[in-house]
């Protein structure tokens, strides 16, 4: 069996899908690891790093993809790349169809069988695969980062020989995976930390991180799928949501917003007028950009200045830029779920099991 990794071709993907570490441990269940030249060294890995872990370095990404039965990538592979790996080969990446639905066509029509690890599903078993959570935490880490980059304003308490300057007031809308680790940043840093979240199960995680949970009345209490993601909100409660979070938008410094219904557009929740309302020097980083944005002004990947001097950052792939990270937790995930492949010793793909049943979505 031999796998292999690539340079994500695009020049905004720095990330590496396995890192040397996980090519160690692959090399002990008896895969063969083929690495194109400089796959690894826009996230701090050198081909050295995988040469000693066991890995053979290739000098391009045709000589990978001719050879190897197993292909991890950290993006969906281009059209090009998908014709140029061998038949029955097997193809572990995030696809994403709703975004890639030509290269996951190409796929099913090549028969090649592919692992969607957006899939994963949200059980216990499933946790140390799930990239998800992984990048999400990462994402909700570095808004934070950027928020405080970007804010006229310190934000811990400073007691100085010029006077003592107030805390920062952060808001964080959606208290997910980002949502908690954007709050744990922002407690670190000495804000003082407000959250709200449709799923009112989150309450005691957000306190427990040394934050008020903002509770609103939004009029129902079925916010919550049997899965435990949010459901879509009516526009009753909609109505209240705005109505109540209106006035923490006005006062806050800064914003960090990740709410997102699975498999759906971001709710909108910041409007126009309370992005008018707020402070001249307030930051929102608006997690959700990428499908559609909780804000109404922001923009996906551009950072947007208003008239009355908010900075709204609508950051895309956020996790990429802390690579080194974000390649270990991403590749450890992947490992995690290949070696559910391996069953004592033997390569076989079992598909009673669910976590494989449910994230392979081409030729079956
Ligand atoms: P997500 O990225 O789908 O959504 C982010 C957050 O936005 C969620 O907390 C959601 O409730 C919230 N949200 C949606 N609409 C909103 C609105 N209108 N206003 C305010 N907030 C809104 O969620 P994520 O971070 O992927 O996690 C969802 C759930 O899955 C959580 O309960 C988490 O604990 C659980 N989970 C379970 C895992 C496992 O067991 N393997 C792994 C990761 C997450």
């Amino acid at each position: 069996m031999k796998l292999g990794i690539l340079l994500e071709s695009s020049e905004l993907e720095p990330r590496v899908a396995l890192i040397p570490e996980a090519i160690k441990q692959l090399r002990t269940l008896g895969i063969e690891c083929l690495i194109e030249q400089g796959a690894g060294s826009r996230a701090g890995y050198s081909d050295d790093a995988f040469r000693e872990a066991g890995g053979e370095i290739v000098p391009s990404a045709a000589n990978v993809l001719s050879q190897v039965n197993i292909l991890v990538k950290v993006s969906c592979p281009s059209i090009d790349q998908i014709n140029a790996l061998q038949e029955k080969s097997i193809l572990i990446a995030p696809l994403n169809e709703w975004r890639n639905a030509q290269e996951v066509a190409l796929l099913r029509q090549r028969n090649i069988m592919s692992f969607a690890l957006e899939l994963i599903p949200r059980i216990s078993r499933a946790q140390n695969m799930d990239i998800l959570s992984s990048m999400a935490s990462i994402a909700g880490y570095k808004a934070v980062l950027l928020a405080a980059n970007f804010s006229g304003k310190f934000f811990p308490m400073m007691m100085t020989a010029a006077g003592t300057v107030a805390p920062s007031k952060v808001l964080v809308i959606g208290a997910g995976v980002a949502g908690l680790q954007a709050i744990a940043t922002a407690r670190r840093l000495g804000a003082i930390v407000e959250a709200f979240d449709v799923r009112p199960a989150v309450k005691e995680e957000v306190q427990s991180l040394g934050a008020k949970f903002i509770d609103i009345d939004l009029g129902e209490t079925d916010t919550q799928t049997s899965g435990g993601y949010a459901k879509e909100l009516s526009d009753n409660a909609k109505q209240r949501q705005q109505a109540a979070l209106a006035k923490h938008i006005a006062m806050a410094d800064t914003v960090v917003s990740t709410a997102a219904i699975p498999g759906k557009a971001a709710p909108r929740i910041i409007s126009t007028a309370m992005v008018e309302s707020m402070k001249s020097g307030a930051v929102i980083v608006d997690l959700a950009a990428e499908t559609g944005g909780n804000c109404e002004l922001s923009k996906c990947g551009e950072i947007v200045k208003t008239a009355n001097g908010v900075t709204i950052i609508g950051p895309a792939n956020l996790a990429a830029t802390v690579p080194v990270h974000a390649s270990a937790m991403f590749s450890k995930n992947v490992l995690n779920f290949i070696k559910l492949f391996i069953v004592k010793g033997e390569f076989t793909l079992n598909f009673e099991d669910e976590i494989l049943a449910a994230t392979c979505i081409t030729g079956r």
